[in-house]
């Protein structure tokens, strides 16, 4: 169990089941290993290359977009439990992990951060599915990572899933058009 990770991600803590939690904690951890990127890195990294000096870092975002993605998916539960029902560990996981695949997107570099060779090949949706898997996070779990950007736009998405996207999208739109 890593204590610094789940002190910077304290959402991680709401994963009731131990496997998914572990899981969760270790494909961050590789990410970040692979990546080359430490600690202090997950508020320095932005969090898209998209908005020039945006200043929010993928750690601030990471836990918005979870933290959102947990009060919308709370009514649509209370709402619509008699047509489905959210299973919140996958939620949060999927939730913590959305942009995973962005700490082997980006690099670092002396004039600030670009996308690296892995990211020119593979957006962090595939890379972030595919650290999930390597991990052996539930298919529930690799499916929200994989659809959450515009690659599952107009395909099938689970209400968690759902609820990731639109939270991820909260927090972009509003920064970009500034
Ligand atoms: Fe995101």
């Amino acid at each position: 169990m890593d204590g610094k990770l789940l002190e910077l991600f304290p959402e991680i803590e709401e994963i009731k089941d131990t496997a998914i939690r572990e899981k969760t904690l270790d494909t961050l951890t590789d990410a970040m290993k692979s990546g080359g990127w430490n600690y202090t890195d997950l508020d320095i990294v932005p969090f898209t290359l998209l908005i020039e000096g945006i200043g929010v870092s993928f750690r601030q975002h990471t836990r918005a977009v979870t933290q959102m993605a947990i009060a919308c998916a709370r009514i649509m539960d209370q709402q619509y439990r008699e047509h489905y029902r959210i299973n919140f560990d996958y939620l949060i996981a999927g939730a913590i992990l959305h942009d995973v695949g962005k700490l082997l997107e980006y690099r670092r570099t002396d004039s600030g951060f670009v996308k690296s060779a892995c990211g020119k090949l593979l957006r962090h949706p595939f890379s972030g599915a595919g650290l999930c898997t390597k991990h052996g996070l539930p298919d529930e779990v690799v499916h929200i990572v994989a659809v959450h950007a515009k690659e599952g736009a107009g395909g099938y998405r689970s209400p968690e899933a759902v609820a990731v996207h639109h939270a991820d999208f909260i927090n972009f739109e509003p920064l970009r058009d500034l």
